[in-house]
């Protein structure tokens, strides 16, 4: 099958999707991502997915805080962070520093549960420092370090902006971390799954998702729809640019899904609303073209959008720039390619499908 369309390639008990008529079940855990997405935090979805259950409220203060602990950097990679050429996309930023952590991991071999945890909890909070730190080192500015004092969410904010951020922002980030953190077997997910199968450190499963989150055709696609709402630059501009571009043959990025074919991708309904909050408080903009854009592609080829949608306005209210757009999903994803790794870990077969050959046989060699 091209593209390995409707296989079921491994068992999981992380995230289910389901799609039985009208209705589309999406859960982490078997939890509902709109209640998470409601009532829940990041580091509470975090904890449920690394550790199976939702913590008790003491619990979940005591992982909030171990977290926290762990954001700051080791020096060598603030170190690797300036030595970058300022032009380098943030996603290979992202990789290479990914890397750098597991090359100062004097256990970096070790995969027993606890160490294996021990690890997922350093790159999870590290994540947006790295993020932060090399966007304000390419823009010559002073580095931020973390705060204690604010949540995962709002502290990436901050540690952006040199500003504590709204509630309004700092929902709104969450929330989009929340939405972000898990989707079953993705491409990226996937190849972390299929890393760890040959019993490849963490930071080689992570760094293999890294670099396959940032195609556009997965996570990558959100700042492709940041240049097609800046292209459009008007609402009344947005038809004929969805139907020239679609006359073309040309791919409207953010809408389609492998998994979602006739039904709307539940987290992309999510986003619309917050997208939708954040408009009314602020830019509403990049809302307004992204509903006119997803009008026209409904109606002129029943498309719908995805995740990547109306992220692109959400990042752009919190005044993320374009190419950090897809370091964002990563900050959110990178806990559920842990708690696939581990869970690949725990019941391991390596992953070695087979290939049908179509090419030319029994030539003969001449020299
Ligand atoms: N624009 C125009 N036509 C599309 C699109 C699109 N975005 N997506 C699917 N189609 C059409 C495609 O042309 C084909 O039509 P036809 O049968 O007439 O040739 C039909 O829908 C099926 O497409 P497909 O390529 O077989 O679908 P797929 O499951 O292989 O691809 C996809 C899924 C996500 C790669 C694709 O929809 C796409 O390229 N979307 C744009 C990129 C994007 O937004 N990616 C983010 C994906 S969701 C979040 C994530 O994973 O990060």
């Amino acid at each position: 099958m091209r593209g390995l369309e409707d296989v079921i390639a491994c068992e999981t008990s992380i995230s289910r999707i389901e799609l039985s008529g009208e209705k589309t079940i999406l859960e982490y855990r078997g939890y509902d991502i709109r209640d998470l997405a409601k009532k829940s935090c990041f580091e509470e979805v975090v904890y449920l997915l690394l550790y199976g259950e939702l913590p008790k409220k003491y619990e979940l203060q005591d992982f909030k805080i171990e977290l926290a602990e762990r954001r700051e950097l080791p020096p060598q990679i603030i170190g690797l962070l300036t030595h970058l050429p300022p032009y380098t996309h943030p996603m290979v930023v992202l990789r290479t520093a990914t890397s750098y952590l597991g090359s100062l991991d004097k256990k970096i071999d070790i995969k027993t549960r606890e160490e294996n945890l021990e690890k997922a909890k350093n790159l999870i909070a590290r994540f947006p420092t790295v993020i932060a730190y090399y966007h304000r080192i390419r823009m010559g500015k002073n580095l931020i370090p973390p705060t204690l004092s604010l949540g995962h969410a709002a502290n990436f904010l901050y540690m952006m902006h040199g500003e504590e951020p709204s509630k309004t922002a700092e929902k709104a980030l969450d929330m989009d971390l929340i939405l972000h953190a898990e989707h079953e077997l993705n491409a990226s997910t996937f190849a972390a799954r299929i890393a760890a199968s040959t019993l490849a450190d963490m930071y080689a499963c992570v760094v293999a998702a890294t670099g396959t989150l940032m195609g556009p055709l997965h996570g990558g696609a959100a700042q492709e729809v940041m240049k097609m709402l800046r292209e459009v630059a008007t609402p009344r501009r947005a038809e004929d640019y969805v139907k020239n571009k679609l006359k073309r043959g040309e791919r409207l990025m953010g809408f389609g899904h492998r998994v979602y074919k006739n039904v709307i991708d539940p987290r992309a309904e999510l986003l619309r609303k917050l997208a939708r909050k954040l408009a009314s408080e602020g830019e509403s903009k990049w809302f307004q073209i992204s509903e006119a854009i997803a009008r026209a592609a409904f109606k002129y080829k029943k498309l719908l959008p995805n995740v990547d949608f109306y992220s692109a306005s959400v990042y752009a209210n919190l005044r993320i720039p374009d190419d950090l757009f897809v370091n964002i999903f990563a900050m959110g994803r990178i806990s559920g390619w842990l708690a696939h790794i581990i869970e690949q870990y725990e019941n391991n077969r390596l992953i070695r499908p087979r290939a049908k050959y179509i090419g030319k046989k029994n030539r003969k060699y001449k020299n």
